[in-house]
């Protein structure tokens, strides 16, 4: 199977790009679609490794989840049978823990192990598991085989204030509210567009679901309503990643297919740094290089900050850059794997102590005073690039490394190649079309 990507660096990209459907809604909505009483069609569903993933445990369950076209996904999970999660989707797949609610909604007791996914930190699920047991889940854990047994005794009540926000927590808590018949409030939730794309397609399914900003209201549920046809937006995650290649390697691109209001904090930031911005519409941006860059510090935070899963590609942008720039990631503990990946090919990058007041508030992970974290870097520009031998070792790190094999003189090869894939569609295709000597082996 071809997992490397060997890149001929220096080219500058240029055309037009179509960004795929967004794994982080797609993904949700078709768990979501699970608990709806009939079949729902999903379009701009990407084509991913994560997807096929989750299709393909949805098929072992029992239910029916297939691609009927290139990009439109069928589901219906009223055949589903088996109530337990394998350990191995289980292990893959982050999203795994959320099947709860359909497996719950189906048989009132359920079994799903502790979720894999990207090694971008511990990934603790406490606070979502607070959250269900505060609704009235009895939900108890086997550190022997790592299962969570839930049972579903009494229709979800109350009200759940999570300490810190969780962005696929917060969307759990929403589809466990949608099991019983009582109004729930959720406060102090996360505030990402991906979970207003899910509340959207939950509304249009006969839910009656409200956000205020971090407070969500789930009122009254009824059953929904099947033979829904929704689409899922565009991927603001790749839509930042073609934005900093652009101006990277010296290019021009015009970006469609996503909404352009929710990449604003990463556009001003590249703005500020001397990147050449053109909005073209709602849905459509041009983004250029038009002179040397200067630095541009950042620290990641939930939605609307800059966004954790940026970081990684601003850290190779910003070694193109004029100065010391310093990033610093709050969201998670382990978001800095390409660091050491990076410096291979000559970049400037050092782990910096930053004096933080209070680290408990401050961090959005559970912060433990006896450990040791690298939670900042001092990126130092312009350094050129020279090729190397990459390993991706988390999705959005694996972009970021493409990126610097991109702009680096000289051959690289990239390997773990099916962790980029897991969340971009085409990805070397893409890069190719927009004239980048991208070739997989
Ligand atoms: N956390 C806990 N306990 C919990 C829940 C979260 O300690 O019970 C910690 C996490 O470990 C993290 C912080 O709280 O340090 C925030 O985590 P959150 O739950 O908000 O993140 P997530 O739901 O696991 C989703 C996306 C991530 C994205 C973040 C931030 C999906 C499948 N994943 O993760 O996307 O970075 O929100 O928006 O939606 C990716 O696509 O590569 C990716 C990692």
């Amino acid at each position: 199977m071809e997992d490397a990507l060997i890149i001929q660096g220096g080219k500058q990209l240029k055309g037009s790009v179509r960004v795929s459907g967004a794994k982080n809604v797609a993904l949700k909505v078709i768990i979501a679609s699970l608990m709806i009483d009939g079949e729902v069609t999903l379009k701009n569903v990407p084509r991913i490794a994560d997807v096929y993933e989750l299709l393909d445990l949805i098929e072992k369950l029992g239910g029916k989840a297939k691609f009927t076209d290139q990009h439109t996904v069928s589901v219906d999970g009223r055949m589903i049978s088996k109530d337990r999660v394998d350990l191995l989707h289980g292990s893959k797949l982050r999203v795994s823990f959320m099947m709860f609610a359909p497996l719950l909604q189906r048989f009132s007791t359920c079994f799903v192990p502790n979720p894999g996914g990207c090694r971008i930190g511990a990934r603790p699920i406490d606070r979502i598991i607070d959250g269900m047991r505060s609704l009235g889940i009895k939900v108890d854990y086997d550190s022997t085989s790592g299962y969570y047994a839930a049972k579903l005794q009494k229709s979800p009540s109350g009200s759940f204030r999570f300490i810190k926000p969780s962005h696929t927590g917060t969307e759990l808590l929403i589809m466990i509210a949608l099991l019983g018949k009582n109004t729930i409030t959720i406060s102090n939730a996360a505030q990402e567009p991906e979970i207003d794309e899910l509340i959207a397609f939950l509304n249009s399914t006969g839910a009656s679901i409200n956000r205020s900003k971090s407070t969500i209201t789930v009122s009254c549920p009824r059953k929904l309503k099947g033979d829904v046809l929704f689409t899922i937006g565009g991927d603001r995650n790749e839509a930042i990643t073609f934005a900093t290649l652009a101006v990277a390697t010296k290019g021009n691109i015009t970006i469609s297919g996503f909404t352009l209001k929710l990449i604003d904090s990463y556009l001003n930031a590249l703005k500020q740094a001397g990147g050449g911005i053109e909005v073209l519409s709602d849905n459509e941006v041009r983004v250029f290089y038009q002179s040397p860059l200067s630095k541009g510090n950042i620290e990641t935070s939930p939605h609307p900050g800059f966004m954790t899963d940026w970081q990684p590609n601003w850290a190779v942008l910003m070694t193109q850059a004029q100065g010391e720039s310093v990033i610093v990631e709050r969201v998670f503990e382990n978001r800095f794997s390409y660091v050491e990946e990076l410096r291979r090919l000559g970049a400037r990058i050092d782990f910096i102590r930053q004096p933080i007041i209070n680290p408990m508030e401050y961090f959005f992970f559970n912060f433990d005073p006896s450990k040791k974290y690298n939670q900042a870097i001092r990126v130092t520009g312009p350094q050129p690039l020279h090729g190397g031998v990459l390993t991706i070792a988390d999705l959005r790190a694996g972009a970021t490394l493409a990126i610097a094999a991109l702009i680096a003189e000289g051959e690289s090869i990239v390997n773990g190649l099916s962790i980029l894939e897991r969340g971009y569609e085409h990805f070397a295709e893409k890069i190719s079309s927009l004239g980048g000597d991208v070739e997989k082996v």
